[in-house]
Order: C-alpha cells, then sequence, then structure tokens
C-alpha cells in the first residue's frame, strides 16, 4: 500500500505541463509544488505541534477550555459511583429515601455536565476559530512578500487552494475534532484510573487487550494522513487548473478549446476523486477494526466479570461499575479513532500551510536598509549589470548594461521583442537582483535600500496594466490610497481618461468587472496611466503606456504626460519611435545590450538598427536618404 496516484501534471493547454516531470532540485527558484511532490510519506503528526505558538496567544481561552475540560471529565466519572451505590444498596423498600437521593444527584450531574461542556465547547470553537483566522492573516501576508520569482513557478490557483481549503481543514479539526480528541483522551486517562481502583485484577485483563486495540489504529491513521495530504494536494491541482482556464474563458472559447479543457480538468478531479476513494477506504477499514476491537475487548471483560460474580467474589454492583468506566475507555477510544484520521488530515493540511510560511523570499530588505533622501532626486545608474531569470539560467536577459539617467530626464528605451527593455524596469523595481553590476538610487545600491521605499519612489505603467473589480475611481486611487476625489479626477483628465468615465452610467463609480473586463484595452490603458500620475513619484516608467490607444487619443496623453514628465525622470518603452523621438535620449537596445544611444537624428544619421526601425515606421521620406545602410 502507500503508492500514491501518480502526479497529473494538467495546464490549461490540455499538454502535460513538462515542469511537473523535471527534477525539482534543477529548478532554482523555490516552488510549493515541488515540495510537495518531495514531501516525506507518514511522517507522525508533528507538524499539528507548528500549531502551537498560535494557540499559545490565547492562554485565556485555553485555561477556560481546560478547566471545564477537566470539570466535565471528572463529573461523568462520579457516574458509575452513584449507580453502583443504586444497585449495591438502593433496591430495598427501606431505602426507598436514598434511591430518590441518588437520582436527585444524577439530576444535578446531568446538568453540571450539560453546562461544562457546552462551556468547552464554546472555548474550543473559539480558539479553533481564532487560530484558523490568523492562520490565514499570516499566510496571505506571508504571500504578499513573496518575489515574482516565486509565483513563475506556482500556479495562483495552488496557492488559493491552500489558504482556502486546507485553513478550513484547519479549522474544522482544532475547533472540533481536537475538542473530542481532548475530552476523549482525558476520560481514557479518567476511567482507567477509575478501573484499577474498581477491580485491579479485571484491569489487567483490559490492559493486555489494549495493544491489540491501539496498534491497528494508529497504523491505519498514518495511512489516513499520507492519503489526506496527497488528496488536498490533488485538489489544489483541480482548482489550480480551474482558475487560470476560466480567466482565460475568451480565449478558451474563441479556440473552441473547450473540449480539451474539458477532459484535462476532470482528469485532474478524476485523480483527487481516485486519492480521495483511497483515502474513504482506509478509513472505513479503521471504523471497522475500531468498533471490534473495542466492543469484542468489552465483551470478553463483561465475560470475567460475570464469571466473578457468579463466584461470589464481586458484586453486582461493582460489576456494573466496572464495566461502565470500561465502557467509556471504550467508547472514548472509539470517539478517538473516529477524529483520529480527522487530525491526520489536519496535519497534513498544516503541513501545506507551513511549506508556505517556510519560503523565505528572495527579495528582502537588508537588516539596517540605508534611508533614502527626503527629496530624492531621481538619479538612477545601472553599473555593468549582468542579469538572467531565475526560471532561465541560459539565458541572459541583460549583458554588461550600463545606464546613467540624469534627474528629470527622459529616456526611451527601444528596440526589437525580448531586447530586455522590461527587464530594466523588473530590475529598476527591485523583482529580481542581478547577478552581476548595480543599480543606484541617488547614489544608493538598491540592494542597500528596504524594497518598499523604493517602489514608492516610482510610478510604472506597466506593458499589460492590471485592472482590478471595483470602480473606476478605486482603481486610480489604487496609485495613492490617500488622494482626494479631486486628486482622482485631475489624475483621470491628465491621462484623457475623464471623458470616457463621464460618459459611463455611474461615472467614477462605475464597476469594472473583474480585471476590468467591462473596459476596453485603451481604456484600460488610461486607468493606468492616471493611476501612474496619480501616484505622483519622482520617477516615472512607461512600459508601452500608449500603445492601445487612437492617434488622437495617444497626442492627448502624450501631451498631459510630458507636463508630468517635468521634474521627474522618466523612462520610457516604446515601439512606436513617434512616441519616443521627443525624449532627451534614446538608447536602443538588442539582445540584452546597449547597441546605440543619442537624440532621434543622431541615431538615423548613424544608420544601424534604429534606422532601420525608424525607416520601416516613417518610410523614407522622413527619415532621409542618410539612414540608407
Ligand atoms: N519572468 C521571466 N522569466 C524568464 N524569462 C523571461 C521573463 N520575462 C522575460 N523573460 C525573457 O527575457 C527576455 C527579455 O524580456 P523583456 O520582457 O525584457 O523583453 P522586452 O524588450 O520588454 O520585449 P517586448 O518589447 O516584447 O515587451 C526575453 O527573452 C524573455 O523571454
Ligand atoms: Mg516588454
Amino acid at each position: 500500500m502507500g503508492s500514491v496516484a501518480p502526479f497529473v501534471g494538467s495546464c490549461p493547454l490540455g499538454i502535460k505541463a513538462p515542469m511537473a516531470q523535471t527534477d525539482p532540485a534543477q529548478l532554482p527558484a523555490q516552488s510549493i509544488e515541488h515540495d510537495a511532490a518531495r514531501r516525506p510519506k507518514g511522517r507522525d503528526m508533528g507538524a499539528l505541534g507548528k500549531l502551537l505558538p498560535y494557540l499559545g496567544r490565547y492562554p485565556l481561552q485555553l485555561l477556560g477550555a481546560a478547566v471545564f475540560l477537566a470539570f466535565a471529565a471528572g463529573v461523568t466519572l462520579v457516574v458509575p459511583l452513584t449507580v453502583r451505590q443504586m444497585i449495591d444498596h438502593g433496591f430495598s423498600a427501606d431505602n426507598a429515601g436514598v434511591i430518590d437521593q441518588y437520582f436527585l444527584l444524577m439530576l444535578l450531574v446531568a446538568l453540571l455536565l450539560g453546562i461544562a461542556s457546552a462551556t468547552r465547547f464554546f472555548f474550543v470553537s473559539w480558539i479553533g476559530e481564532r487560530m484558523v483566522a490568523d492562520l490565514r492573516r499570516d499566510v496571505y501576508a506571508h504571500l504578499t512578500k513573496l518575489s515574482p520569482s516565486f509565483f513563475e513557478v506556482t500556479r495562483t490557483g495552488e496557492v488559493l487552494s491552500r489558504l482556502t481549503t486546507d485553513t478550513t481543514l484547519v479549522q474544522s479539526v482544532v475547533g472540533s475534532s481536537a475538542s473530542i480528541a481532548l475530552r476523549n483522551s482525558v476520560m481514557i486517562v479518567g476511567a482507567m484510573v477509575m478501573l484499577v481502583l474498581t477491580a485491579p485484577g479485571l484491569s489487567l485483563l483490559v490492559l493486555l487487550a489494549f495493544p491489540f486495540v491501539i496498534l491497528p489504529l494508529i497504523f491505519l491513521g498514518r495511512l489516513v494522513r499520507t492519503l489526506s495530504r496527497s488528496s488536498q494536494d490533488r485538489v489544489a491541482d483541480t482548482s489550480a487548473h480551474a482558475g487560470e482556464s476560466l480567466n482565460a474563458i475568451q480565449t478558451m472559447q474563441a479556440f473552441t478549446h473547450e473540449d480539451i479543457d474539458r477532459q484535462s480538468f476532470g482528469v485532474s478531479v478524476e485523480a483527487a476523486f481516485k486519492v480521495a476513494v483511497r483515502r474513504i477506504s482506509v478509513r472505513a477499514a479503521l471504523t471497522a477494526v475500531a468498533i471490534f476491537a473495542i466492543f469484542g475487548a468489552v465483551v470478553g471483560v463483561l465475560w470475567t466479570g460475570s464469571q466473578a460474580v457468579l463466584a461470589g467474589t464481586m458484586t453486582g454492583g461493582e460489576l456494573s461499575q466496572f464495566v461502565l468506566y470500561a465502557v467509556f475507555v471504550a467508547s472514548s477510544f472509539g470517539a478517538l479513532s473516529e477524529v483520529w484520521g480527522e487530525l491526520q488530515r489536519a496535519a497534513g493540511a498544516t503541513e501545506r500551510l507551513m511549506e508556505i510560511l517556510a519560503i523565505e523570499p528572495e527579495i528582502a530588505a537588508p537588516a539596517a536598509p540605508r534611508a533614502m533622501p527626503a527629496n530624492a532626486s531621481g538619479a538612477i545608474t545601472f553599473e555593468d549589470v549582468t542579469f538572467h531569470y531565475p526560471t532561465r539560467p541560459s539565458d541572459r536577459a541583460l549583458e554588461q548594461f550600463s545606464l546613467a539617467v540624469r534627474p528629470g530626464e527622459t529616456v526611451a528605451l527601444v528596440g526589437p521583442s525580448g531586447a530586455g527593455k522590461s527587464t530594466v524596469f523588473q530590475l529598476l523595481l527591485r523583482f529580481y537582483d542581478p547577478q552581476a553590476g548595480r543599480i543606484t538610487f541617488d547614489g544608493l545600491s538598491t540592494g542597500e535600500l528596504d524594497p518598499t521605499e523604493l517602489r514608492q519612489h516610482i510610478a510604472l505603467v506597466p506593458q499589460d496594466p492590471v485592472i482590478f473589480a471595483g470602480t473606476i475611481e478605486d482603481n486610480i486611487r489604487y496609485g495613492r490610497p490617500d488622494a482626494s476625489a479631486g486628486d482622482v479626477i485631475a489624475a483621470a483628465k491628465a491621462a484623457a481618461a475623464h471623458e470616457f468615465i463621464e460618459a459611463l452610467p455611474q461615472g467614477y463609480a462605475s464597476a469594472v468587472g473583474e480585471r476590468g473586463v467591462t473596459l476596453s484595452g485603451g481604456q484600460r490603458q488610461r486607468l493606468a496611466i492616471a493611476r501612474a500620475i496619480l501616484r505622483d513619484a519622482p520617477i516615472l516608467l512607461l512600459d508601452e503606456a500608449t500603445s492601445a490607444l487612437d492617434a488622437e487619443n495617444e497626442r492627448l496623453v502624450q501631451g498631459a504626460l510630458s507636463h508630468v514628465m517635468k521634474g521627474r525622470t522618466t523612462i520610457v518603452i516604446a515601439h512606436r519611435l513617434a512616441t519616443v523621438k521627443m525624449c532627451d535620449r534614446i538608447i536602443v537596445m538588442d539582445h540584452g545590450r546597449i547597441v546605440a544611444s543619442g537624440r532621434h537624428e543622431d541615431l538615423i544619421a548613424q544608420g544601424g538598427l534604429y534606422a532601420r526601425l525608424a525607416r520601416l515606421q516613417f518610410g523614407f521620406s522622413e527619415v532621409g536618404d542618410t539612414a540608407a545602410e
């Protein structure tokens, strides 16, 4: 046993993902999915111990739970004593008054038991809910710190599944199963002590039966845990798959890819189902073994005890008391074995959550970050920077790249697709660190700065702008959450977006749908520009910021941007050379290197790559014969 269904690599393209088969050690970037594949099978429940720090935060509630737990257990353990008294002394006419007292006592016990159990339940469930809330917040907070390289190798759906499904599992277990386990463990210990006190000889018999009952339960329990973990992994697979393909529903339908996606999603689901069936089969076996072993043992003990009563060495009351305690022990074990599997599942889920928390962000603030000057001038230098992306060690995205941008200067990066232009922005934002060379801001090396502080000085319009579900106003205000409504409108006007926003039925309060699906490409782009303008940072990075605009709107946005650029260091990436003609300096890139730089006219005069690109875009008339190679 123990062989888990093979990893079913599925991706929305319906092709077996080759990444899933490669040796994880060869991938420089960390991936929790590979962690999942490497996890040792069938370890103990140690993972649950990692939840202890979360429990420790609420000592008062823990104390409350413990007190009422002990109280309820104590009260329960008194019941057999009263039963024995009733049987041995109560059933005779002259004791009629005593028997009434015993029944009254029992009633009181019932009341106390009810109150104590309810209070214990409240505290334990409270702790469970609180702990999972903390855990969710921690996991999310940790995810927000991770570098882009983590998300390059991990599917968001996988992470989301851990954040929701696994935390829910932990919650149900801590809030109920753990409570059941705790109560029954206490009951087992208490009832065993009482067994020994009642009839030491018979108790020995119970002890002898003990290993035969317990060992199979432990063995099966472990199996359940391993299977539960891989079952959760498979479930995460399916959510990752669904998330990714549903996000691209139009592409899927346009390429009539539904059948293939349905099939490969089906494969993921069936894989999850198969593992789940194995898990519940083992769980079922566990239940059968537990019930038979436990009640078999009780029957054996009862039989031996009845022999003793027949022989006169034991009273009927003593036997009843003993049997009641034996039933307590047995039913507690039964309950324990029921939730044991659940606890194992929670241990698996906890492990998956701890894996996320254990990932160190690749880009982190140094222990003692240098403070950026209050009025950052916006000077930027790249000094001999060589960089390759973590997932592509053999491919250099930038090679010996050196560039100094003066404060307030406007520099354009141009060059063919894949030349490394956007990569320059990624390094400036310190999403990655270069393998060689250094990047400075106002003379300070980016490695010495807190990345958050560094990024506060940058406004970015990314190549594919991201619009979030929410209103237009929310989306613009994303650039500076404390901006006033007037600032938001001013930024929208500067981005030539005000007009189309006003034309919407709800204006700035219009909801844009998930990822801004209700807007056109050019409208989304203008919102992204407004957002960057609102950010009001000393450095402005524009990556193809106006590529989706018509000529008229582009001219409007360009005009507005030229105001914004005044007094700011601006780097513009553009394929359309018309948009960069006016820049102070144009840097021509190819294959991660700078191949030429200068003003538009100089570069045309030089011939080469720029002149060739210009000729293709403007035609010969404007470029002139000097450009001919
Ligand atoms: N996250 C990434 N992981 C691995 N390789 C990447 C990643 N992003 C970009 N690359 C690679 O790095 C190289 C430079 O990419 P970059 O995005 O900088 O090009 P670009 O000049 O902006 O091109 P375009 O004009 O098409 O936007 C390309 O070969 C690309 O395939
Ligand atoms: Mg790019």
